[in-house]
């Protein structure tokens, strides 16, 4: 008998979805993109998939399934994943986890989806008229069980996602339960990370497609990002001639909270604070700062990189980790119709 104690040294599983609907802006970038990146640093399986199955789900247009994807993806390459350290690939490239979807819906008592926040504010804002009725359809139903398959085909046992989405890694979880309970242990339950960010926008509010428009778009010129800064970046209100006092921590909304995201290094973020309080920069000239020595700082090695990149890298990309992924998630699927009693003939 081993003595020994045992050392759980297991590996996480990371996985994560990618929705590709619009252009990122500065809150993925910084919230999620940049976690993406982190993950690989470590000696952890990295997954990150392109949802395209579910992007179908509303508003679905085929010109722009063709599109996105790949563009989606070559803002995350250019962000720093890596094919070498993650797998990256697209969630129809795996036929496999529409057919977990079907052995999870088994599983899936109705009334608890019908009760998903996320859905019921689809329901109504479609009977409100603000989006289409055809997004009234079997599949934005079921997209919970379409994201388990896509947590637990892999097996993965870390789910980095925003706050709307954690209520669907914890359906994902008891599926998970619900499957070892009745057909034996297999898989594991995922926690979600809190670790994301929030980023406020230039109105103050969370920076996100659905606020207005309060978002900075990734692929802005430096130039383009200064004047929506200066125009609509809203700072201490209460401030409002230079030679006045700031308060950076509570009264500045959309600027220095960004600085202290951005701005290299502490000690400079907290040099502005004090000029701040003491009235010693404007707002302006604070603005300016954040855009050229913080934003552009991230940015523009992005967006040359992103210059570099060719659709057909893309695509190839796509292709292996797809084989990749697809490897993987076959042998859940073997483990899962073995278990259920299903045959292949
Ligand atoms: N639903 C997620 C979103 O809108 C995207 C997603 C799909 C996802 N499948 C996933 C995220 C699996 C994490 C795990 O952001």
């Amino acid at each position: 008998m081993n003595s020994e104690p045992t050392e759980k040294n297991e590996k996480e599983v990371i996985l994560s979805g990618i929705r590709a609907t619009g252009a990122l802006h500065l809150g993925n970038y910084l919230g999620a993109v940049q976690h993406f990146v982190e993950f690989q640093q470590t000696e952890n399986a990295c997954l990150y998939f392109v949802a395209d199955w579910h992007s179908m789900t509303t508003d679905h247009d085929p010109e722009r399934l063709r599109r996105e994807p790949i563009e989606i993806v070559k803002d995350y390459i250019a962000a720093g994943l890596d094919p070498e350290r993650s797998i990256i690939y697209a969630q129809s490239s795996v036929p496999e986890l529409l057919e977990l979807t079907w052995y999870l819906a088994i599983l899936q008592m109705m009334p608890e989806l019908t009760a998903l926040p996320n859905y019921v504010e689809h329901l109504e804002r479609i009977a409100e008229g603000k989006e289409n009725t055809k997004n009234n359809n079997l599949g934005l139903f079921s997209y919970p069980i379409l994201m388990a398959a896509d947590i637990l085909g892999p097996r993965a046992t870390l789910v980095p996602v925003g706050k709307d989405q954690t209520i669907h890694v914890r359906l994902a979880g008891k599926l998970a339960r619900r499957f070892n309970n009745e057909y034996g242990e297999y898989f594991p339950v995922p926690r979600t990370t809190e670790r994301m960010i929030k980023v406020p926008g230039l109105d103050g509010e969370k920076m996100g497609k659905s606020q207005g428009d309060n978002a900075i778009d990734i692929h802005l010129s430096r130039e383009e990002i200064r004047r929506r800064y200066l125009k609509d970046g809203i700072t201490d209100k209460n401030r409002r001639l230079m030679s006045n006092p700031g308060d950076p921590y509570h009264g500045c909304k959309s600027v220095y909270p960004v600085h202290e995201l951005v701005t290299a290094g502490e000690t400079e973020a907290r040099e502005i604070a004090t000029l701040c309080q003491r009235a010693q920069i404007g707002c302006v000239a604070c603005k300016n700062r954040l855009v050229d020595n913080g934003i552009w700082r991230i940015l523009e090695p992005f967006q040359v990189r992103r210059a570099s990149l060719k659709s057909e890298e893309i695509v190839e990309i796509l292709h292996e980790g797809g084989k990749k992924a697809r490897r993987i998630i076959s042998e859940t699927l073997l483990e899962v119709r073995e278990r259920m009693g299903v045959r292949i003939y």
